[in-house]
């Protein structure tokens, strides 16, 4: 199937630069970008036309770190730290995730909220509970979108509703993988499963190697968290006294990019962290919204850009307080000028192009060639119609992006379209 998007075009190429092509055609074949021109190609003669008129067509967000199962505690709690906090809201509210019925009314309104953010691809946390994380995976499959979706494993230091026993926790793992293999590993399927040990204090070495083995067997990625928080990097050290630093106890378990890798956070990390995670081609989820709120810290996400680390950017909700990923683009560009003024004057404020590219190209790249419209990516688009927005003045389309960027949110999402295909609201 060929189709014809016009508007005007943005997207990125490199991290610090911006395509910006006044009413220009992207051309799609069968959902992968064949080209982007003034014109009609040639071959594209007959392909239906999306004629997207003076709006803004831009690649779909990408989230590459969120907790479903946490939606219901957006905004609440946020006077604490992370550990009280998961203590406090966290964990009595995932336990309710035993029940499925409970875990379906929430999780369709997650997959809405998604939709209606125009994140197009995420990086899923659930809860410990297998059988709702399949309806997780499920519901995302009846909408369109794209998702990896992580069952959670914790063994140890946790409330008892959310603790399994070691063997537990690896045999309800595999058992998901299984049943992940036969529902969701179709070569082009867009739902899939990734393993997602919470963090080292809820994972024995015992459980983190299981997951490790895992991992390679069924070949599937990994996501989890690393140093987020001081007091969490007091509690690894004194867990793991033999391990030269958090990032090891993730790599000595076979979790550190033997399969592709989303590590959150990283605001701690010293020189040989991250020396570790950039020779590991692990992905750095970037979540300056959770961030403030719990009071963690400001990742040095410019330097880590100069180590060519991968990065992306995360909602984390509910330690952050919106799915909104032009809200977390905000965020990280005011982090990193605060960072600047007053940590680091070596580490130069992120630039609007570089913190749109990392959530659109940047953390798409986990999920293949997506959030570009590079010969070759999957078609994830949004059309944008930033009328409401808009002044007396004639604006430059990197100002338009810019003005969406800072002043936008939902309303201004006309339509969605994942790898070429319209995606009508979920569930209605
Ligand atoms: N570290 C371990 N669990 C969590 C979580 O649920 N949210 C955040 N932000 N950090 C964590
Ligand atoms: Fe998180």
């Amino acid at each position: 199937v060929k189709k014809l998007f016009k508007g005007n075009i943005i997207f990125s190429k490199t991290s610090d630069t911006l395509e910006a092509l006044p009413l220009h055609y992207v051309a799609v074949e069968d959902g992968i970008v064949s080209s982007v021109t003034p014109f009609i190609p040639k071959d594209f003669a007959d392909a239906q036309i999306i004629d997207c008129e003076n709006k803004l067509i831009i690649p779909g967000f990408c989230d590459l770190h969120v907790h479903a199962a946490q939606l219901s505690n957006m905004g609440l709690g946020l006077d604490k730290e992370l550990l009280p906090w998961l203590e406090d809201y966290t964990f009595p509210e995932e336990a309710r995730f035993s029940d499925t019925r409970y875990a379906d009314k929430k999780y369709r309104h997650f997959v809405k909220l998604l939709w209606q953010n125009g994140t197009t691809r995420s990086a899923v946390f659930t809860t410990i509970h297998a059988e709702s994380t399949i309806r997780l995976m499920e519901l995302f499959s009846a909408s369109g979108l794209g998702a990896y979706v992580g069952k959670l494993n914790m063994d140890r230091n946790t409330v008892p509703a959310l603790k399994e026993s070691t063997a537990a926790s690896l045999e309800n793992t595999q058992k998901w993988l299984t049943h992940c293999a036969k529902y969701f590993q179709a070569e082009n399927e867009l739902v899939k499963p990734i393993i997602t040990p919470r963090f080292v204090p809820h994972c024995t070495t015992e459980l983190q190697k299981g997951l490790g083995k895992l991992s390679l067997k069924y070949n599937v990625p990994v996501q989890s968290h690393l140093s987020e928080n001081r007091d969490e990097i007091e509690w690894v050290k004194k867990l793991h006294p033999e391990s030269p630093s958090y990032t090891a106890v993730y790599d000595e378990a076979g979790l550190l990019g033997q399969t592709p890798t989303i590590m959150a956070h990283c605001i701690w990390n010293t020189p040989e962290e991250t020396a570790l995670l950039a020779s590991k081609n692990v992905w750095i989820a970037h979540c300056p919204t959770s961030n403030m709120n719990v009071k963690s810290g400001i990742a040095p996400i410019q330097k880590y850009m100069n180590q060519n680390i991968k990065i992306g950017l995360g909602s984390d909700i509910s330690g952050g307080n919106t799915l909104s990923m032009p809200s977390v683009i905000r965020a990280a560009l005011q982090v990193s000028n605060l960072y600047w003024v007053y940590v680091n004057q070596d580490c130069p404020p992120l630039s609007l192009f570089e913190a749109f590219y990392l959530a659109t190209k940047g953390g798409g790249s986990f999920f293949g060639k997506v959030g570009s419209f590079e010969k070759g990516y999957e078609f994830d688009a949004l059309i944008i119609d930033d009328t409401n927005l808009s002044d007396e003045n004639e604006r430059s389309l990197p100002e338009r992006l810019s003005r969406y960027i800072y002043c936008g949110d939902d309303r201004q999402i006309e339509s969605r379209y994942v790898r070429g295909e319209y995606i009508p609201e979920p569930f209605s």
